[in-house]
């Protein structure tokens, strides 16, 4: 069984009972899963929310006037509307359901190449960014002739946000940047780098991959053009997340797929739009995940998000005071604040081996580049081993990891 304990005093004690894959044993060992960052588990809520749509609720949405048709829109429109209030936008309209962050970047990333980008422009992303938010602006600047320039960060994993004021200049067309790093944890200061962006009318999109599933999210706050997540982070199920983009500039970009449900009149030589948020939702979008996303969001409401926030924050200072007092572990990116990661390497194993020692233990870890070469490259690695935490997780867990680490040494030192 699961260590029985509270994973802290700020969350409720019962709290681990609610997520049935964590009394799972892993190679005879009790799972301690430690890899969150790359997907979170799920409680009891959302799984009944999944099966519970599809025995009795399942219907394709804004097309049938019958019973089930009108139930499941409504359960589909009401995810939306909770989606808006977890991320406090202003309108529904402003919320668009997506497969997940990646297709939610590579939906402004299309339209920017085809309908704002020109030759000479220029986009901003940082060292920090997932792949997801460089190589969608790849393929943009490619179709469009404009270029892509690197914000640098410090050596502890802090943007430098003094080269940012340097290459901040007429020729941006847009500052795509993350709110947490991925690999790091590094959370960016959103705020400030929108102010500052905004103050040249450059608008923002932020990578919330990380941010929603951790930190409380106020887009309106922030003041970002874009945003994006994705709901297997944040506890729901894989298949959707969602973009939020101001209506002004949901209104500007073209549509990112054409199809059904997306359109408001159609000829065999024209097509006009439905308003938003249907106009980037073509085709029977993942119904059930959008619906069992709900369950997902209510979970983490009323938890609260700064609870969960402030558990974690405790387990990344015990996890890395613990790990940094190991001789031969470097950790990578020390900045302050940081959210729910610790990435380190040791002089005397790979982090593959450091990953395949801790499964034996039943640690479940991420080893390998995270999605973030050049991140990889800014610190000189081809790799690390990244511990990520989330709620369930306890000090208890803390200790499997440092002794499944020590025993890394014992067996390579
Ligand atoms: N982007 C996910 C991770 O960091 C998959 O692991």
């Amino acid at each position: 069984m699961p260590p029985a304990l509270a994973p802290s005093a700020l969350l409720p004690a019962t709290l681990r009972e609610d997520f049935p894959i964590l009394a799972t044993m892993a190679r005879g060992k009790p799972l301690v899963y430690l890899d969150n960052a790359a997907t979170s588990q799920k409680p009891r809520q959302v799984i009944d929310a999944l099966s519970r749509y599809y025995e009795a609720e399942n219907a394709n949405i804004h097309r049938g006037v019958h019973y089930l048709s009108e139930r499941a829109t409504l359960l589909y429109d009401e995810t939306r509307e909770a989606a808006r209030r977890f991320i406090n936008a202003a309108s529904s309209r402003e919320v668009i359901f997506t497969r997940g962050t990646t297709e939610a970047i590579n939906l402004v990333a299309q339209g920017f190449g085809s309908a704002v980008l020109r030759p000479g422009d220029r986009i901003l992303v940082s060292t920090l960014e997932h792949h997801s938010n460089i190589v969608p602006w790849q393929l943009a600047c490619a179709r469009s002739g404009a270029e892509m320039v690197e914000i640098p960060i410090h050596d502890d994993g802090s943007l430098d946000m003094e080269a940012f004021d340097r290459l901040l200049d007429a020729r941006v067309k847009l500052v795509a940047v993350t709110w947490v790093s991925n690999a790091l944890g590094t959370i960016t200061p959103v705020a400030e780098l929108v102010r500052r962006a905004h103050a040249l009318q450059v608008p923002v999109l932020l990578d919330g991959a990380q941010a929603a599933p951790h930190i409380a999210v106020d887009v309106q706050a922030v003041g970002c053009d874009f945003f994006a997540c994705s709901g297997h982070k944040m506890l729901g199920p894989t298949g959707v997340g969602l973009l939020y983009g101001t209506e002004q500039w949901l209104d500007r970009l073209p549509p990112y797929q054409g199809g059904g449900d997306m359109i408001e009149t159609v000829t065999i030589a024209k097509s006009t739009w439905a308003p938003l948020p249907s106009k980037f939702e073509a085709g029977t979008p993942d119904i059930a995940a959008v619906v069992a996303f709900r369950a997902a969001l209510d979970y983490l409401t009323r938890t609260g998000v700064a609870a969960i926030a402030a558990h974690e924050h405790e387990l990344v200072a015990l996890a890395t005071e613990r790990l940094a007092a190991i001789p031969g572990v470097r950790i990578i990116g020390t900045a302050s604040p940081k959210a729910g990661v610790v990435s380190f390497t040791m002089d005397c194993a790979h982090p593959h081996d450091i990953g395949t020692i801790l499964d034996s233990e039943g640690v479940a870890i991420r080893t390998g580049h995270h999605c973030a070469q050049p991140l990889m490259q800014r610190f000189a690695v081809p790799s690390t081993a990244r511990a990520s935490f989330y709620l369930y997780n306890t000090p208890d867990e803390v200790d499997a990891l440092v002794r499944g680490v020590e025993k890394v040494r014992q067996l390579f030192a």
